[in-house]
Parts: C-alpha cells; structure tokens; sequence
C-alpha cells in the first residue's frame, strides 16, 4: 500500500490526540512508533505534524492544523499522509479532499501493509487479507481499483443494483470464503491439538507486544531457527516447538503476532485462529523489552488486548527481556533495578534471550506455572 513502484514513497505523518484522555501513549511515543511503522512498510518519513484536540473532528485534525499539513506536504514533496489513528470511512474521505487528493493512509491500514508484508504461510495470508477486506468494506466508495482483483465483470452485477451495491457484494463474498477457507485451517489444528492433549503435553504461548524478543526467546529456549529481526511483525505465523524443562517434563511453547497499541478488533478477530493457539494455552509467557522507553503502555496494551480477547485471567509470568542493554554496575540485574519501571508485577523473570541470562530462572517458572492447580490446566498432565 505504501511502496510505489517508482521509488520510495515520502510520508508525511499526521496526528490528533485527544486531550485528557485518562490513559495511552505520550502523543510523541505514538508518533515515533506510526514512523517505524511506516518505515517497515517501506516508506520514508519526511516529517510530522500533529495537535492535540479537545473532541474528534470531521477532518481528523483542525482547520489550522490541516491548513499547515497542506503546506507541509507541499514543501516536503510528500506523496502520502499516514494518520496516527483508524479514520472513519467519512474522515478519510474528507481528508484527502481536503488535502487536493493526496493519499490519506491511517494506522490501521498502515499495519495491514505491514502484516501483508510478513505473512508467509497459507493461513498468515488468508488471515490478513480477511482482515483486509473487512477494513475495506466500509470504505469502498471511490475505491473502484481494489475490485478487479475480486472478479468482478460482465454478469456478476445483479439486478437493479448501483456500482458500489455490487462492490460490496464481492468483497462480502470474498470474506465469507477467506472466512470457511480459515475454518478449514482451524480445524486441522483442532485436530492437531486433540493430539496433543492425547499426549498430556502441555501448551505455553509466548505473547506480547511487537519487537519484545518472544522469537529471539523462542529459539533461546528450544534452539528453533526462527526469524528475529529489528523489524515490526516479523511473527506473523504461529510457531510451536517443544522444550524440556528442569524436572524432565516435556511442554510445547507457541510464538504468536506481536501485539500493538490501537490494534482494532476487527484485526484482532482475523487473527482468530493464530490466536486460537493462545487460547488453547495453559500459560502465557508475556514478554517485554523492559528497555523499551514505552515498556508500561506496551505492557497495558498488551493486557488489553488479552482482556478483549477474554485471556486475562490465564495462568502467566511476565518475562522482562534484553537486559543486557540495561548498564548495571555489577553486570547482575535484579529486580531493584527495574523498581522504578510503573505498572510491572512484582512477579517477573528477568532475562535476556540474547545472552542467555536469566534463562534457567524462566524454565523453572514455567514449571511452576504448569504445576496442576484445580481447574486452571484443563486436564493437561
Ligand atoms: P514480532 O515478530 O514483531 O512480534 O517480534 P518478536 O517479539 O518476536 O521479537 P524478535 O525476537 O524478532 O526480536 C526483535 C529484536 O530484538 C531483534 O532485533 C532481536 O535480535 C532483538 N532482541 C531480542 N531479544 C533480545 C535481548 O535479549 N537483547 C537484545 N539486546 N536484543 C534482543
């Protein structure tokens, strides 16, 4: 979406934060993380402007602010605006007249590029362009471009019908059998599951917010060679290997997608079936790169989608990754280093997948976790 064909696409980002919003990312942090987001889309980020508001607006920003967003965009030769935030179909509509027809993205579509990008299995694909078209649904008006990937044609308008009616009968269609094509992928790993519980193995999911390190994790603590890259979602597919833990018991440890702030249910819903592997889960590890400037609002966002996706209460420890980073007088981190970190539970595992570090203290909470407690492993051995 974002890449040209001629070169790198010029983006210029735009935001409008709500003014006394009880909770959510300094307006800055949100800023800097929609720039990397458009860099790995492959874009160059050529400025940013961005306001605070006091209520949502039909334009997304003031009148003032998008009259200097023109002129920005103008003398920075931008080819694309990228909004910190899901536009309506009808604030997106207004921007890009308002803006004389310069491409409006917002984060939403921006971390669909992205997925699209990442995908690599069949069920990875399937998944982002469900999600795809479901964000495209309500905003087709205009969009004539997107359909004659959908088949469209001579004898698929029906009676009566307007072009847009018509359009989103075909986009309507192409959900349903991304949906059944998806349900196809779920239950061959029911079935797989059904396995696995044949075999009492029991299941840890590796959740967390994109970049944490749960794949540099992942392959620390099973020796898989999975991708780990300075990059957004490079996890994109489920991931599951099996690791063995102190006493000698077997479990299986599943690497999921990064999660992200503003990550909308829609997105959140077509990834059902990678995150049907969390679900299934008798343990979350949740990972944080307690480096991170933003660790506390990427842990929040985290638990939130978590708690949208009804995972809340699952049996979890908090995994404080790349600690090596941390400069510490004694090369030792301990857990009054990191007192001043807001909002972390005093039960975590510090550790660094990098290096190693901490690595036996985690498989030995892992077990602790795994222990039988009345009804929270749901049979597992
Ligand atoms: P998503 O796929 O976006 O969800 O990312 P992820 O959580 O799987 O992160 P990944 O393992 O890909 O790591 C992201 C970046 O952090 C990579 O450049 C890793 O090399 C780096 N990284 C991971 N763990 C550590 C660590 O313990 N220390 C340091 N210094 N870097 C780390």
């Amino acid at each position: 979406m974002v890449a040209t064909r001629r070169g790198v696409e010029r983006v210029l980002l735009a935001g409008a934060h709500l003014k006394g919003r009880a909770s959510g990312w300094p307006p800055g942090d949100s800023m800097a993380e929609l720039a990397q987001l458009a860099r790995s889309a492959g874009a160059e980020v050529v400025g940013s402007v961005s306001q605070r508001i006091d209520r949502p607006t039909h334009t997304y920003l003031g009148k003032g602010k998008l009259d200097e967003l023109r002129r920005r965009a103008s003398d920075v030769g931008a080819h694309t605006i990228v909004c910190d935030d899901e536009l309506t179909p009808t604030q997106q509509r207004n921007l890009e007249n308002a803006l004389d027809g310069l491409k409006v993205i917002d984060r939403t579509g921006l971390i669909l590029d992205v997925f699209g990008r990442r995908a690599q299995t069949r069920e990875g694909r399937l998944q982002v362009e469900l999600a795809q078209h479901e964000y495209l649904l309500p905003r087709l008006a205009g969009q004539w471009s997107h359909l004659e990937r959908l088949g469209g044609g001579i004898g698929t308008r029906g009676p009566g019908e307007t072009q847009i009616e018509t359009d989103r009968r075909l986009v309507r269609q192409r959900i349903q059998r991304l949906k059944k094509s998806l349900d196809g992928v779920r239950r061959h790993r029911g079935l797989y599951r059904d396995r696995r519980r044949v075999a009492q193995m029991p299941v840890v999911s590796l959740v967390g917010y994109t970049n944490a390190g749960k794949s540099t994790l992942l392959n620390r603590l099973t020796g898989a060679g999975v991708t780990a890259r300075e990059q957004l979602f490079s996890t994109l597919d489920p991931v599951t290997r099996k690791i063995t833990l102190p006493s000698g018991r077997e479990a299986l440890l599943t690497d999921t997608v990064g999660f992200i702030q503003k990550l909308p249910p829609t997105v959140v819903a077509a990834f059902r079936a990678t995150l049907e592997e969390v679900q299934e889960a008798d343990a979350l590890l949740h990972v944080v790169d307690i480096t991170h400037r933003n660790a506390p609002e990427q842990v929040d966002s985290v638990y939130h989608i978590l708690d949208q996706l009804g995972l809340a209460s699952k049996p979890q420890a908090m995994v404080l990754n790349k600690v090596d980073r941390l400069p510490v007088a004694d090369g030792e981190v301990t857990p009054d280093d990191l007192s001043g970190t807001a909002n972390l539970p005093s039960v975590s595992v510090i550790v660094s997948a990098l290096t190693g570090h901490g690595i036996e203290n985690l498989t030995a909470r892992i077990e602790e976790l795994l222990e039988p407690a009345p009804g929270a492993l749901g049979g597992a051995a």
